[in-house]
């Protein structure tokens, strides 16, 4: 084993990205009442143990259940559960163990112990040790229709509408979590951080400078974390330029924003497409994948170049990512790296096909890597 990797059950990429396309087929909501959240975050997604352990959980997923990606890693399915549906859910995740696909639902509480009934779709996934396979989780909040949103036509027609529905249910949903970010994160540690300059404040009045010193070199590491929070949910907003400026536009200023932000990497931004072109539903998933893919292309690929293309084609829309970077085939996924979630790559594909659109990646060590997604209209 490559001695950089960490020890535990290990998931294969391609693996992976099977799974999820088999999982996607299989989770198709059929019945009225059934169908997922366009949250801008995307699917939650985590991989579990077959007893129910998160070994790694994508940001969506933490942010359903109120933890860090790095503070679910490790946590235990089951204790989420009521006292009283332990037995039933252990049975359930048995049952996804031992067959290929498996959906449930369960009620579970987030960390602040809010209960929340979800849907759950298992798709096992092999990992490196023998016979055992690990459960690619979907969380689905099952929706409930707001009376007066939409008059009530059967999700099943799935029609453009529909997906309307969903993206502000899903846009109500993130705000709220947004607002629980700002409140529980950003509240908490710009508060602590008033109360260590003060306490550095006080000891400065006493005379004490160097414990002063110490406080105040303990703040500033504090502020520096407190920009990075800041940051990430900015990250998380930044869809919002898209009804600033339509997407092509707001593409075009993620390719600069990469570019400035990398040393010797160029981007290229080849365009044809007319923000009225975009069907408005498909908008935030078309930035998210390009988003997902440039940090993908910057975080690991060592590339100089990359092409962000989006183009016309017969029917449709085609959005490709290309980098010439070192690629990866048959990598496997570092599930026990708590930092790195490894779901971007899934979460990309399920933000494509759960709307009817097809997702492609070639890798290769010497030709760069490939993303490509394509929508028919
Ligand atoms: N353009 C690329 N070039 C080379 N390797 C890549 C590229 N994109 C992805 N990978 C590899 O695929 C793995 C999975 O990518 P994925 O986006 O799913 O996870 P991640 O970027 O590691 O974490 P995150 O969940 O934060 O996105 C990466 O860890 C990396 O090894
Ligand atoms: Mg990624």
């Amino acid at each position: 084993m490559d001695a950089s990797q960490p020890e535990g059950p290990q998931v294969k990429l391609l693996d992976l990205i099977e799974a999820m396309r088999r999982l996607g087929i299989a989770a198709q909501p059929n019945e009225p009442g059934a169908g997922s959240l366009t949250d801008a975050r995307g699917a939650a997604l985590a991989i579990l143990t077959p007893d129910g352990t998160f070994l790694s959980a994508n940001r969506s997923a933490a942010a359903l259940f109120g933890y860090s990606c790095a503070d679910l890693a490790g946590k235990q399915l089951v204790d989420m559960a009521p006292d009283d549906l332990h037995a039933a859910l252990a049975s359930e995740l048995s049952m996804s163990a031992h067959s290929d696909f498996h959906s449930f639902s369960v009620l579970l509480g987030s960390r602040t112990g809010h209960p929340t009934r979800l849907v759950l779709h298992q798709q096992s996934v092999p990992t490196n040790q023998d016979g055992r396979s690990a459960l690619l989780t979907l969380f689905e909040e099952p929706l409930i229709r707001e009376p007066g949103l939409v008059d009530a036509a059967p999700l099943s027609e799935a029609s453009a509408r529909d997906c309307v529905t969903y993206l502000t249910m899903g846009q109500q949903k993130e705000r709220q979590r947004l607002a629980a970010e700002l409140h529980d994160g950003l509240g908490q540690a710009l508060t602590l951080v008033k109360l260590m300059a003060e306490d550095a404040r006080m000891r400065i009045r006493r005379g004490q400078v160097d414990d002063a010193a110490q406080l105040l070199d303990a703040t500033v590491l504090r502020i520096r974390e407190t920009i990075g929070e800041v940051r990430q949910i900015c990250g998380e907003l930044r869809p919002l330029m898209l009804d600033r400026l339509g997407l092509p536009a707001a593409l075009s200023s993620l390719c600069r924003r990469v570019e400035r932000g990398t040393e010797n990497m160029s981007v290229v931004f080849n365009c044809d497409v007319d923000d009225d072109d975009v069907p408005e539903h498909l908008k935030a998933d078309m930035f998210r994948v390009a988003q997902e893919a440039l940090n993908n292309t910057v975080k690991h690929a060592a590339a100089t170049e990359i092409t962000l293309g989006f183009r016309r084609i017969a029917g449709g829309l085609l959005l490709t990512i290309q980098d010439n970077g070192v690629g990866y085939e048959n990598r496997p996924l570092p599930t026990e790296d708590a930092c790195a979630t490894g779901l971007g790559l899934i979460g990309m594909q399920h933000r494509v096909e759960s709307h009817g659109g097809t997702f492609l990646i070639s890798s290769s060590g010497t030709g760069g890597t490939l993303v490509s997604a394509a929508w028919t209209l």
